[in-house]
Protein backbone atom coordinates (compact mmCIF):
# COMPACT_ATOMS: atom_id res chain seq x y z
CA UNK A 1 0.00 0.00 0.00
CA UNK A 2 1.19 3.69 -1.16
CA UNK A 3 1.97 5.24 2.04
CA UNK A 4 0.26 8.06 1.65
CA UNK A 5 -2.68 5.56 1.32
CA UNK A 6 -1.76 3.97 4.65
CA UNK A 7 -1.61 7.50 6.02
CA UNK A 8 -4.84 8.61 5.07
CA UNK A 9 -6.18 5.49 6.88
CA UNK A 10 -5.32 6.35 10.54
CA UNK A 11 -5.99 9.04 12.41
CA UNK A 12 -3.94 10.85 14.98
CA UNK A 13 -4.46 12.40 17.89
CA UNK A 14 -5.13 15.85 18.21
CA UNK A 15 -2.27 16.60 20.80
CA UNK A 16 0.37 15.42 18.02
CA UNK A 17 -1.52 15.79 14.84
CA UNK A 18 -0.71 19.60 14.17
CA UNK A 19 2.65 19.50 14.91
CA UNK A 20 4.81 21.41 12.15
CA UNK A 21 8.47 21.50 11.16
CA UNK A 22 10.06 22.90 14.02
CA UNK A 23 13.26 24.59 15.00
CA UNK A 24 15.32 21.06 15.17
CA UNK A 25 14.25 19.63 11.92
CA UNK A 26 15.19 22.76 9.73
CA UNK A 27 18.42 23.19 11.44
CA UNK A 28 19.15 19.45 12.19
CA UNK A 29 17.87 17.39 9.41
CA UNK A 30 16.59 19.22 6.64
CA UNK A 31 19.42 21.74 6.15
CA UNK A 32 22.21 20.21 7.12
CA UNK A 33 21.39 16.94 4.53
CA UNK A 34 21.56 19.33 1.87
CA UNK A 35 25.06 20.62 2.85
CA UNK A 36 28.10 20.20 0.67
CA UNK A 37 30.84 20.82 3.55
CA UNK A 38 29.74 18.99 7.56
CA UNK A 39 27.68 22.04 8.96
CA UNK A 40 29.67 22.84 12.24
CA UNK A 41 26.51 22.35 14.90
CA UNK A 42 25.98 24.87 17.72
CA UNK A 43 22.47 24.87 17.60
CA UNK A 44 21.34 22.27 19.80
CA UNK A 45 23.03 22.21 23.54
CA UNK A 46 24.17 18.94 23.33
CA UNK A 47 27.74 18.34 24.93
CA UNK A 48 30.88 17.97 21.81
CA UNK A 49 33.05 16.14 24.47
CA UNK A 50 32.20 13.11 27.22
CA UNK A 51 31.52 13.44 30.73
CA UNK A 52 34.40 13.74 33.09
CA UNK A 53 36.23 9.92 33.61
CA UNK A 54 34.99 9.35 37.06
CA UNK A 55 31.33 9.63 36.10
CA UNK A 56 32.11 7.58 32.46
CA UNK A 57 33.96 4.68 34.73
CA UNK A 58 31.40 4.62 37.48
CA UNK A 59 28.94 3.77 34.52
CA UNK A 60 31.13 1.44 32.81
CA UNK A 61 31.43 -0.61 36.66
CA UNK A 62 27.18 -0.45 36.55
CA UNK A 63 26.77 -2.16 33.67
CA UNK A 64 29.01 -4.98 34.76
CA UNK A 65 26.22 -5.20 38.09
CA UNK A 66 22.95 -7.52 37.99
CA UNK A 67 21.09 -5.06 39.62
CA UNK A 68 22.31 -2.27 37.40
CA UNK A 69 20.67 -3.54 34.61
CA UNK A 70 17.48 -4.57 36.10
CA UNK A 71 14.22 -2.19 36.70
CA UNK A 72 15.17 0.58 39.54
CA UNK A 73 12.38 1.56 41.99
CA UNK A 74 9.86 3.53 40.09
CA UNK A 75 10.77 6.75 42.41
CA UNK A 76 14.54 5.90 41.80
CA UNK A 77 17.27 4.01 42.54
CA UNK A 78 17.94 4.86 46.10
CA UNK A 79 22.26 5.32 46.15
CA UNK A 80 20.76 8.22 43.85
CA UNK A 81 18.09 9.80 45.84
CA UNK A 82 20.53 9.84 48.51
CA UNK A 83 23.28 11.38 46.81
CA UNK A 84 20.72 14.20 45.40
CA UNK A 85 19.48 14.98 48.90
CA UNK A 86 23.70 15.07 50.41
CA UNK A 87 24.23 17.27 47.84
CA UNK A 88 20.76 19.67 47.47
CA UNK A 89 20.05 19.72 50.69
CA UNK A 90 22.40 22.84 52.17
CA UNK A 91 20.98 24.67 49.14
CA UNK A 92 17.61 24.02 50.10
CA UNK A 93 19.02 25.02 53.85
CA UNK A 94 16.92 21.52 55.51
CA UNK A 95 17.27 17.61 54.80
CA UNK A 96 15.52 16.68 51.54
CA UNK A 97 13.92 13.59 52.49
CA UNK A 98 14.73 11.08 49.91
CA UNK A 99 11.60 8.53 49.91
CA UNK A 100 9.37 11.54 49.96
CA UNK A 101 10.85 14.85 48.74
CA UNK A 102 12.77 13.49 45.65
CA UNK A 103 11.74 11.36 42.25
CA UNK A 104 14.33 10.61 39.49
CA UNK A 105 12.81 10.90 36.23
CA UNK A 106 13.80 10.19 32.80
CA UNK A 107 15.50 13.53 31.70
CA UNK A 108 14.31 16.66 33.17
CA UNK A 109 11.93 16.20 30.17
CA UNK A 110 10.12 13.43 32.14
CA UNK A 111 9.95 14.77 34.92
CA UNK A 112 8.33 18.07 33.99
CA UNK A 113 5.50 15.96 32.08
CA UNK A 114 4.98 14.23 35.05
CA UNK A 115 4.79 17.35 37.14
CA UNK A 116 1.68 18.51 34.39
CA UNK A 117 0.37 14.53 34.28
CA UNK A 118 0.10 15.56 37.78
CA UNK A 119 -1.26 18.50 38.73
CA UNK A 120 -3.26 20.22 35.09
CA UNK A 121 -7.07 19.18 34.29
CA UNK A 122 -8.30 19.68 31.12
CA UNK A 123 -8.86 23.48 30.60
CA UNK A 124 -6.40 24.60 33.30
CA UNK A 125 -3.82 27.50 32.59
CA UNK A 126 0.22 27.07 33.01
CA UNK A 127 1.50 30.92 32.69
CA UNK A 128 5.33 30.60 30.73
CA UNK A 129 7.79 33.11 30.09
CA UNK A 130 8.30 33.75 26.52
CA UNK A 131 11.33 32.95 24.84
CA UNK A 132 10.44 29.45 26.54
CA UNK A 133 11.84 25.73 26.17
CA UNK A 134 9.90 24.98 23.38
CA UNK A 135 9.44 21.21 24.97
CA UNK A 136 6.67 22.77 27.79
CA UNK A 137 4.32 24.19 25.24
CA UNK A 138 3.80 20.46 24.03
CA UNK A 139 3.94 18.51 27.50
CA UNK A 140 1.75 21.58 29.28
CA UNK A 141 -0.70 20.77 25.95
CA UNK A 142 -0.02 16.87 26.17
CA UNK A 143 -2.01 16.84 29.78
CA UNK A 144 -4.51 19.35 28.20
CA UNK A 145 -3.86 22.36 29.85
CA UNK A 146 -3.72 25.43 28.15
CA UNK A 147 -0.34 27.57 27.50
CA UNK A 148 -0.87 31.90 29.08
CA UNK A 149 2.23 33.53 27.80
CA UNK A 150 4.22 36.47 28.97
CA UNK A 151 7.11 37.94 27.53
CA UNK A 152 10.62 38.78 28.91
CA UNK A 153 11.35 41.66 27.06
CA UNK A 154 14.66 42.28 25.56
CA UNK A 155 17.27 44.72 26.34
CA UNK A 156 16.42 48.35 24.49
CA UNK A 157 19.66 48.63 23.44
CA UNK A 158 20.23 44.67 22.23
CA UNK A 159 20.67 45.65 18.74
CA UNK A 160 24.09 48.11 19.06
CA UNK A 161 25.76 47.38 22.53
CA UNK A 162 26.69 43.92 24.11
CA UNK A 163 24.26 43.51 27.30
CA UNK A 164 24.12 41.19 30.29
CA UNK A 165 21.37 38.64 30.03
CA UNK A 166 20.01 40.40 33.35
CA UNK A 167 18.73 43.04 31.14
CA UNK A 168 16.12 41.24 29.47
CA UNK A 169 12.65 42.00 31.79
CA UNK A 170 9.59 40.76 33.25
CA UNK A 171 7.14 43.18 33.92
CA UNK A 172 5.27 41.99 36.97
CA UNK A 173 2.04 44.16 36.03
CA UNK A 174 1.96 42.06 32.55
CA UNK A 175 2.30 38.52 34.59
CA UNK A 176 0.04 39.64 37.11
CA UNK A 177 -2.93 40.45 34.52
CA UNK A 178 -2.09 36.69 33.17
CA UNK A 179 -3.81 35.08 36.30
CA UNK A 180 -6.38 33.86 36.24
CA UNK A 181 -8.85 31.75 38.59
CA UNK A 182 -8.00 28.70 35.99
CA UNK A 183 -4.30 29.35 36.55
CA UNK A 184 -2.55 25.69 37.81
CA UNK A 185 1.12 26.70 37.62
CA UNK A 186 3.95 28.73 36.48
CA UNK A 187 6.38 27.46 34.50
CA UNK A 188 10.12 29.07 35.82
CA UNK A 189 13.14 28.55 34.11
CA UNK A 190 13.05 32.14 34.90
CA UNK A 191 10.30 31.14 33.70
CA UNK A 192 7.92 31.80 35.75
CA UNK A 193 9.03 30.00 36.54
CA UNK A 194 11.57 28.70 34.43
CA UNK A 195 13.61 30.91 35.89
CA UNK A 196 17.13 30.80 37.17
CA UNK A 197 19.30 29.28 34.33
CA UNK A 198 17.17 30.55 31.36
CA UNK A 199 17.63 28.65 28.15
CA UNK A 200 18.01 30.54 25.58
CA UNK A 201 18.62 33.77 27.42
CA UNK A 202 21.14 32.70 30.37
CA UNK A 203 19.21 35.39 32.28
CA UNK A 204 18.74 34.28 36.22
CA UNK A 205 16.11 36.02 37.98
CA UNK A 206 17.55 38.27 40.97
CA UNK A 207 16.04 37.43 43.96
CA UNK A 208 13.77 40.34 44.23
CA UNK A 209 12.65 39.05 41.03
CA UNK A 210 11.52 35.48 42.63
CA UNK A 211 10.15 37.09 45.63
CA UNK A 212 7.84 38.97 43.41
CA UNK A 213 7.11 36.49 41.20
CA UNK A 214 6.49 34.06 44.36
CA UNK A 215 4.11 36.21 46.12
CA UNK A 216 1.84 36.08 42.97
CA UNK A 217 2.09 32.62 43.36
CA UNK A 218 1.30 32.18 46.97
CA UNK A 219 -1.44 35.29 46.87
CA UNK A 220 -3.21 32.80 44.15
CA UNK A 221 -2.16 29.54 45.14
CA UNK A 222 -0.03 29.06 42.03
CA UNK A 223 2.21 25.69 41.63
CA UNK A 224 6.01 26.79 40.29
CA UNK A 225 7.95 24.85 37.92
CA UNK A 226 10.84 25.75 38.96
CA UNK A 227 13.65 24.53 35.84
CA UNK A 228 17.30 24.51 37.18
CA UNK A 229 18.66 22.11 35.08
CA UNK A 230 21.60 24.48 34.41
CA UNK A 231 22.48 24.94 38.63
CA UNK A 232 25.82 24.15 38.16
CA UNK A 233 26.63 26.33 34.93
CA UNK A 234 26.15 29.56 36.89
CA UNK A 235 28.49 33.00 36.57
CA UNK A 236 26.81 34.96 39.43
CA UNK A 237 25.02 34.21 42.70
CA UNK A 238 21.68 32.84 42.01
CA UNK A 239 18.51 31.96 44.03
CA UNK A 240 16.85 28.68 44.42
CA UNK A 241 12.74 29.73 44.35
CA UNK A 242 12.05 26.99 46.56
CA UNK A 243 14.03 29.02 49.28
CA UNK A 244 12.07 31.86 49.65
CA UNK A 245 9.72 31.15 52.42
CA UNK A 246 7.78 28.02 53.57
CA UNK A 247 5.16 29.84 51.61
CA UNK A 248 6.51 29.22 48.59
CA UNK A 249 8.47 26.06 49.25
CA UNK A 250 4.89 24.10 49.57
CA UNK A 251 4.49 25.61 45.98
CA UNK A 252 7.90 24.40 44.10
CA UNK A 253 9.14 21.70 42.38
CA UNK A 254 12.21 22.37 41.43
CA UNK A 255 13.82 20.04 38.35
CA UNK A 256 16.92 19.00 37.77
CA UNK A 257 19.38 17.24 35.03
CA UNK A 258 21.86 14.91 34.95
CA UNK A 259 22.94 15.35 32.18
CA UNK A 260 23.68 18.96 31.87
CA UNK A 261 25.46 18.18 35.26
CA UNK A 262 27.58 15.80 33.99
CA UNK A 263 27.82 16.43 29.97
CA UNK A 264 25.36 13.66 29.37
CA UNK A 265 22.63 14.42 27.62
CA UNK A 266 22.11 11.03 26.32
CA UNK A 267 21.72 9.37 29.37
CA UNK A 268 18.07 10.89 30.04
CA UNK A 269 18.42 11.24 34.03
CA UNK A 270 16.83 13.98 35.83
CA UNK A 271 14.79 14.69 38.87
CA UNK A 272 12.50 16.55 40.60
CA UNK A 273 12.60 18.26 44.31
CA UNK A 274 9.58 19.05 46.12
CA UNK A 275 7.51 18.46 49.54
CA UNK A 276 5.57 15.38 49.58
CA UNK A 277 2.56 16.66 48.65
CA UNK A 278 3.84 17.43 45.41
CA UNK A 279 6.68 15.06 44.49
CA UNK A 280 3.71 11.99 45.62
CA UNK A 281 1.46 13.62 42.49
CA UNK A 282 4.14 13.82 39.87
CA UNK A 283 5.20 10.78 41.10
CA UNK A 284 2.12 8.56 40.34
CA UNK A 285 2.25 10.26 36.56
CA UNK A 286 5.87 9.47 36.51
CA UNK A 287 5.31 5.60 36.84
CA UNK A 288 2.18 5.64 34.46
CA UNK A 289 4.19 7.27 31.86
CA UNK A 290 7.57 5.07 32.10
CA UNK A 291 7.51 3.24 35.18
CA UNK A 292 10.78 4.37 35.96
CA UNK A 293 14.10 5.43 34.46
CA UNK A 294 17.54 3.79 33.27
CA UNK A 295 19.30 2.25 35.78
CA UNK A 296 22.78 1.82 35.33
CA UNK A 297 22.92 5.24 34.57
CA UNK A 298 21.03 6.69 37.91
CA UNK A 299 24.34 4.69 39.51
CA UNK A 300 26.63 6.21 37.57
CA UNK A 301 24.61 9.76 38.64
CA UNK A 302 24.62 8.95 41.69
CA UNK A 303 28.59 8.36 42.08
CA UNK A 304 29.04 11.57 40.32
CA UNK A 305 27.37 13.77 42.82
CA UNK A 306 29.22 11.50 45.57
CA UNK A 307 32.85 12.59 44.09
CA UNK A 308 31.74 15.50 42.67
CA UNK A 309 32.99 17.86 45.08
CA UNK A 310 36.11 16.01 45.89
CA UNK A 311 37.25 16.52 42.84
CA UNK A 312 36.62 19.79 42.32
CA UNK A 313 34.48 19.16 39.15
CA UNK A 314 31.48 21.70 40.07
CA UNK A 315 34.53 24.37 39.81
CA UNK A 316 35.98 23.22 36.82
CA UNK A 317 33.60 22.64 34.83
CA UNK A 318 31.99 26.20 35.21
CA UNK A 319 35.45 27.70 34.46
CA UNK A 320 35.85 25.81 31.43
CA UNK A 321 32.46 26.94 29.92
CA UNK A 322 33.43 30.57 30.69
CA UNK A 323 36.04 30.12 29.33
CA UNK A 324 34.93 28.59 25.89
CA UNK A 325 32.31 31.01 25.81
CA UNK A 326 34.97 34.28 25.69
CA UNK A 327 36.96 32.08 22.96
CA UNK A 328 33.60 31.67 21.07
CA UNK A 329 32.43 35.67 21.65
CA UNK A 330 36.06 36.58 19.91
CA UNK A 331 34.35 36.40 16.73
CA UNK A 332 31.38 39.38 17.63
CA UNK A 333 34.08 41.33 19.15
CA UNK A 334 36.05 40.90 15.81
CA UNK A 335 32.97 41.92 13.78
CA UNK A 336 31.32 44.38 15.86
CA UNK A 337 28.47 42.19 16.44
CA UNK A 338 26.61 42.64 19.70
CA UNK A 339 25.65 39.52 22.13
CA UNK A 340 23.67 38.86 25.02
CA UNK A 341 26.54 37.94 27.71
CA UNK A 342 24.14 34.74 29.81
CA UNK A 343 24.57 34.88 33.79
CA UNK A 344 24.25 31.48 33.37
CA UNK A 345 24.32 28.27 30.69
CA UNK A 346 26.06 27.61 27.58
CA UNK A 347 24.33 29.68 25.33
CA UNK A 348 25.40 32.79 23.82
CA UNK A 349 22.50 35.15 21.55
CA UNK A 350 24.00 37.37 19.12
CA UNK A 351 22.26 40.60 17.21
CA UNK A 352 22.24 39.81 13.78
CA UNK A 353 20.83 43.01 12.93
CA UNK A 354 23.75 44.22 11.04
CA UNK A 355 24.09 41.12 8.61
CA UNK A 356 22.09 41.22 5.26
CA UNK A 357 21.40 38.09 3.27
CA UNK A 358 20.65 38.73 -0.09
CA UNK A 359 16.92 39.51 -0.58
CA UNK A 360 16.38 37.23 -3.60
CA UNK A 361 17.52 34.05 -1.32
CA UNK A 362 16.16 30.88 -2.69
CA UNK A 363 14.45 30.27 0.37
CA UNK A 364 12.38 27.17 0.52
CA UNK A 365 8.69 27.93 1.98
CA UNK A 366 8.48 26.77 5.68
CA UNK A 367 11.24 29.29 6.02
CA UNK A 368 10.33 32.10 3.79
CA UNK A 369 7.29 32.06 6.01
CA UNK A 370 9.13 32.16 9.16
CA UNK A 371 10.27 35.19 10.98
CA UNK A 372 14.04 36.92 9.92
CA UNK A 373 15.92 34.59 11.94
CA UNK A 374 14.70 31.49 10.46
CA UNK A 375 16.38 33.01 6.99
CA UNK A 376 19.15 34.07 8.71
CA UNK A 377 19.43 30.45 9.77
CA UNK A 378 19.05 28.61 7.12
CA UNK A 379 21.51 31.21 5.23
CA UNK A 380 23.87 30.38 7.77
CA UNK A 381 23.77 26.75 7.40
CA UNK A 382 24.12 26.80 3.50
CA UNK A 383 26.33 29.51 2.75
CA UNK A 384 28.69 29.52 6.00
CA UNK A 385 28.24 26.19 7.49
CA UNK A 386 27.49 26.82 10.93
CA UNK A 387 24.11 26.11 12.55
CA UNK A 388 22.59 27.76 14.89
CA UNK A 389 18.94 27.98 16.71
CA UNK A 390 16.80 30.67 15.65
CA UNK A 391 15.40 31.95 18.77
CA UNK A 392 11.35 33.24 17.67
CA UNK A 393 11.00 29.74 17.94
CA UNK A 394 10.73 30.30 21.83
CA UNK A 395 8.29 32.93 21.14
CA UNK A 396 4.44 33.25 20.19
CA UNK A 397 3.70 35.28 17.06
CA UNK A 398 2.35 37.98 18.49
CA UNK A 399 6.31 39.14 20.06
CA UNK A 400 8.37 37.31 17.83
CA UNK A 401 9.27 40.48 16.74
CA UNK A 402 11.47 40.97 19.47
CA UNK A 403 13.71 38.31 18.79
CA UNK A 404 13.98 37.56 15.15
CA UNK A 405 17.72 39.86 15.39
CA UNK A 406 19.05 36.96 17.62
CA UNK A 407 20.36 34.19 16.70
CA UNK A 408 21.39 31.19 19.12
CA UNK A 409 24.87 29.50 19.82
CA UNK A 410 25.64 26.76 21.59
CA UNK A 411 29.50 26.43 22.94
CA UNK A 412 29.46 23.23 24.66
CA UNK A 413 31.86 22.12 21.87
CA UNK A 414 35.54 21.03 21.59
CA UNK A 415 37.42 24.24 21.11
CA UNK A 416 38.50 22.73 17.99
CA UNK A 417 35.08 22.96 16.70
CA UNK A 418 34.61 26.48 18.50
CA UNK A 419 37.16 28.12 16.49
CA UNK A 420 36.51 26.13 13.16
CA UNK A 421 32.82 27.71 13.67
CA UNK A 422 34.47 31.37 14.16
CA UNK A 423 36.53 31.04 11.17
CA UNK A 424 33.29 30.82 8.97
CA UNK A 425 31.70 33.30 10.25
CA UNK A 426 34.69 35.55 9.92
CA UNK A 427 32.74 35.67 6.38
CA UNK A 428 29.84 37.32 7.70
CA UNK A 429 31.88 40.43 7.34
CA UNK A 430 31.19 40.87 3.73
CA UNK A 431 27.37 40.86 4.99
CA UNK A 432 27.31 43.33 7.51
CA UNK A 433 25.67 46.80 6.68
C1 LIG B 1 15.90 24.87 30.04
C2 LIG B 1 15.91 23.40 29.81
N1 LIG B 1 15.16 22.61 30.59
C3 LIG B 1 15.13 21.28 30.43
C4 LIG B 1 15.88 20.66 29.45
C5 LIG B 1 15.78 19.17 29.28
O1 LIG B 1 16.70 18.49 30.10
P1 LIG B 1 16.88 16.92 29.93
O2 LIG B 1 17.81 16.68 28.80
O3 LIG B 1 17.44 16.44 31.25
O4 LIG B 1 15.53 16.34 29.68
C6 LIG B 1 16.68 21.43 28.60
C7 LIG B 1 17.45 20.79 27.53
O5 LIG B 1 17.95 21.40 26.60
C8 LIG B 1 16.71 22.83 28.79
O6 LIG B 1 17.47 23.62 28.02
Amino acid sequence: MASSTAAALVRPAQRVANLSKDVWYVTVNEAAASCSTPVINLGQGFFGYNPPSFVIQAAKEALDRVDCNQYSPTQGRLRLRKALSGAYSPYFKRILNPDTEILVTTGANEGMLSAFMGFVEAGDEVIVMEPFFDQYISNIQMAGGKVVYVPLHPPEKGASEVCPASEWRLDLEELRAKVSEKTRMIWANVEIPCWNRHNPIGKIFTREELEAIGKICVENNIIILSDEVYDRLYYKPFTRIATLSPEISRLTITVGSAGKNFYATGWRVGWLIGEPHLIKYCGAAHTRICYSSVSPLQEAAAIGFEQADQVGFWEESKKDMQRKMALFNEIWDELGIPYTEPDGGYFVLANLSKVHFPEDYPFPDHVSSRARDFQMCWWLIKEVGVAAIPPTEFYTKETEKEAEDYMRFAVCKEDTVLEAAKERLRKLKDFIR
